[in-house]
């Protein structure tokens, strides 16, 4: 069941309730989601994954609101977290510190302190200093750190260069020609216990052959690092399957689990604990951006019309070009024109969409569509402007998970001088 809709009137409809309306009650910018379609789309990775040891680790960068962590943590799901503040999050919405991985290549001692006291599950650990970094910290805590090695694989995962992470130039991950000697390194060390070994190739992928290929990688390394006698429990191969934005075809998420699974048993690594890191393809779906068009600006090269979110609010398309959806909310029957639909701050990257054609007025509520991920979770306060409101549709009613940001929230930790 399709969970955004347009009613024959030509009213666009998120789990049955008319955007504009929601857009009238609690004001624009807004991000509205749909915690049934999140809910949807975690359960085609769980019933891939039924019957096999596994854990799902929604990657929380992608949507960080607690209603939503709430929703995914009482679904029984765990999180990647790349951060001190996301850990905060997950325990701030109830989520299981034993659940949760750890994730990102920059960990501080303080982090990784804050981590091994909540009782996260495991450590993705991206480099040999870190490795000893985490030991120490693990020693003086009076702990042990469970540590997976975050391997490059070295494959293209054909994806923008911005968020293609499994290449040997970025700066993600331990070269795979030098992990056998991390782990064994890792392994000498006190402080940390080898559990697993994980990748993460990229975001946005729309090809399973990516995965396949990293996945024999990881299992090529798996088998050198047991027979040196290290113990390898799980198997994480990251996150990173794309969603439809445009026309995208990406695999759906159960086929693509099917096929990993299959790769595993062909190759006799069935027994594993399966891991997987996703983000996008979780909630990306499952929410709309909504802004109110304020004024129209005709013109001979271009038409503008200005509208009251930004690239502070929805910073894909200025940062990556990303070309995101966008409907009215409700259509005109007046012939379509061509837009250019641009926010107020003071950027010439900041647009939302070019050439895009709608019959539209000032006053009229437009949605981005396919805003769930990776939309309020990058937003930033640029121009001081107050972040946008969140609301959640939950059994068919809208509930505000975010309020507007005020202001003066956004100065009261400044100070003037004496
Ligand atoms: N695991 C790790 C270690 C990651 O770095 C990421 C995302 C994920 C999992 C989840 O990937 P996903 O399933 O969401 O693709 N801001 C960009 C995307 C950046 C992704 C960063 N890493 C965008 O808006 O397209």
């Amino acid at each position: 069941t399709p969970h955004l809709a347009r009613s024959s009137a030509g009213t666009l409809t998120l789990d049955g309730l008319p955007l504009a309306d929601l857009a009238r009650r609690f004001g624009t910018p807004l991000y509205v989601y749909s915690q049934a379609a999140m809910l949807d789309a975690l359960a085609a990775y769980q019933r891939a994954l039924a019957g096999r040891p596994h854990q799902i680790c929604y990657a929380m960068k992608a949507n960080s609101n607690l209603a939503v962590l709430q929703t995914i943590a009482r679904a029984g799901c765990g999180f990647d977290i790349v951060s001190g503040g996301e850990l905060a999050r997950v325990l701030a919405a109830g989520g299981d510190p034993s659940r949760v991985v750890f994730s990102g290549v920059g960990k501080t001692a303080a982090e990784m302190a804050q981590a091994l006291r909540a009782g996260v599950r495991c450590f993705n650990v991206e480099s040999v200093s870190e490795l000893d970094r985490l030991s120490a910290v693990a020693a003086a805590e009076g702990a042990i750190a469970p540590v997976s090695l975050r391997v490059n694989p070295d494959v293209d995962a054909g994806t923008h260069p911005y968020i293609s992470t499994g290449l040997r130039e970025n700066k993600f991950g331990i070269a795979h020609d030098q992990a056998l000697a991390a782990y064994r390194h890792a392994a000498s060390l006190p402080g940390l216990q080898v559990v697993g070994i994980d990748c993460h190739i990229g975001s946005q992928i729309t090809q399973v052959e990516p995965y396949l290929d990293a996945l024999d990688r990881l299992l090529d390394l798996v088998e050198a690092v047991e027979r040196d006698g290290i113990a390898i429990h799980h198997v994480d191969v990251g996150g990173g399957l794309g969603i439809r934005y445009v026309d995208e075809s990406p695999p759906a998420a159960d086929h693509l689990v099917g096929l990993l699974l299959q790769r595993l048993d062909a190759r006799g690594h069935g027994h594993r604990e399966v891991m997987m890191e996703p983000g996008r393809s979780l909630v990306g779906n499952a929410g709309v951006l909504l802004t109110e068009v304020q004024y129209l600006k005709p013109g001979d090269a271009k038409s503008f019309c200005i509208v009251d979110a930004a690239m502070n609010d929805l910073m894909r398309p200025a940062m990556y070009e990303a070309w995101m959806a966008i409907e009215p909310c409700v259509s005109r029957s007046t012939p379509p024109q061509r837009w250019d639909v641009v926010g107020p701050v003071c950027e010439s990257g900041d647009w939302l969409g070019r050439d895009r054609s709608f019959a539209v007025e000032p006053g009229d509520v437009l949605a981005v569509l396919s805003a769930g991920a990776y939309g309020m979770a990058m937003a930033s306060n640029y121009n001081t402007r107050p972040r946008a409101a969140e609301v959640m549709i939950v059994d068919g009613a809208p509930v505000l998970v975010r309020e507007r940001e005020q202001a003066q929230a956004l100065f009261s930790g400044e100070k003037l001088l004496a």
